[in-house]
């Protein structure tokens, strides 16, 4: 008769899929605490499958077999914070979309700029903060420079930025896969975008879009920002979503002061103000105004 096998100890963690490692439930709190404080992000229990597939790589480009081994790589020995960064690009969700939320685009193009101007405003600020890879920032380039009126200088200029290097790279390089810009308008894309020579499925953005962009890499849950300048726009859509409400409600703050008296705040679609202490305008579907100047309706 053969023996009874039965296992010696039981496993501390459900096996782990072939080909991945297993993240016990201390591994996944403390990436936990190393990903908030690096990018603000707040992980739910719902995306340890993500995490795991996500940070597996990282794991075996270094050679290790745990998470606490990576755990400890990057709490003790990563002092210029490069791996630091690269689990922000890895953990980020960089989903995005040219004119995404085509009514902001609308509402800026005839009703914030027609307001900007008639206010005799000349210099205009504009942010696109969380830009991922540029999409949102190109689309309200090609905004600025088809909807301001023609015919007198502006100085007009559009701070991007991301924590996502990666996502930044692929913004600054300016060239997109044909489908990407298919939902661009067909006149925004012939004046725009030009066919990349010899690589019929990509486009490039032209520079009169691109010189009005700065992209920079900027932590947005990392406050004081090294931005000296105020906003008159300000678009932070689908960023504060992966933030806890603590952070949210900072930072949200944190761009009130940002924008000039009377700027406008453009959340995302499932974002709302947190409490009526901001004391925002409620203007159009997710869109806000800062008090405007005394005197001034
Ligand atoms: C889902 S995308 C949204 C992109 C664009 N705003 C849109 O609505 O299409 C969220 C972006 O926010 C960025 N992000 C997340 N946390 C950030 C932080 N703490 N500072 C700056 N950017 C952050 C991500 O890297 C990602 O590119």
């Amino acid at each position: 008769m053969s023996p009874v096998l039965r296992p010696t100890r039981l496993p501390a963690v459900e096996p782990a899929p072939f080909g991945t490692v297993a993240l016990t439930d201390r591994e996944f709190a403390r990436l936990r605490t190393l990903v908030r404080a690096e990018t603000g992000i707040a992980l739910r229990e719902s995306k340890r499958a993500l995490v795991c597939a996500r940070l597996g790589r990282r794991l075996r480009h270094y050679g290790y077999s745990t998470f606490e081994e990576y755990c400890d790589h990057l709490q003790e020995r990563d002092p210029a914070g490069e791996e630091r960064r690269r689990l922000a690009n890895a953990i980020t969700t960089t989903k995005t979309d040219f004119y995404r939320e085509q009514h902001h685009f609308d509402f800026l193009r005839d009703t914030v700029l027609p307001a900007l101007v008639r206010a005799g405003v000349e210099r205009l600020r504009l942010w696109s903060a969380g830009c991922s890879t540029g999409e949102e920032a190109y689309s309200l380039a090609a905004t600025l420079l088809d909807g301001l009126p023609r015919g007198r200088p502006w100085d007009a200029r559009i701070l991007a930025c991301d924590v996502n290097g990666d996502a930044l790279a692929t913004a600054e390089a300016g060239i997109y896969a044909r489908e990407l810009v298919a939902k661009v308008p067909a006149v925004v894309l012939k004046r725009h975008f030009t066919p990349v020579p010899g690589e019929p499925s990509l486009v490039s953005v032209n520079a009169a879009l691109r010189e009005l962009i700065a992209f920079r890499r900027i932590n947005l849950c990392q406050q004081p920002w090294p931005i000296r300048t105020k906003f008159d726009v300000i678009f932070c859509r689908n960023v504060m979503i992966y933030f806890d409400r603590a952070t949210q409600s900072t930072l949200l703050q944190a761009l009130v002061a940002q924008l000039v008296p009377g700027g406008y705040l453009f959340l995302g679609h499932s974002e709302s103000l947190l409490g009526a202490e901001m004391r925002l305008t409620y203007v159009a579907r997710t869109v806000y105004q800062k008090p405007p100047p005394t005197g001034q309706g």
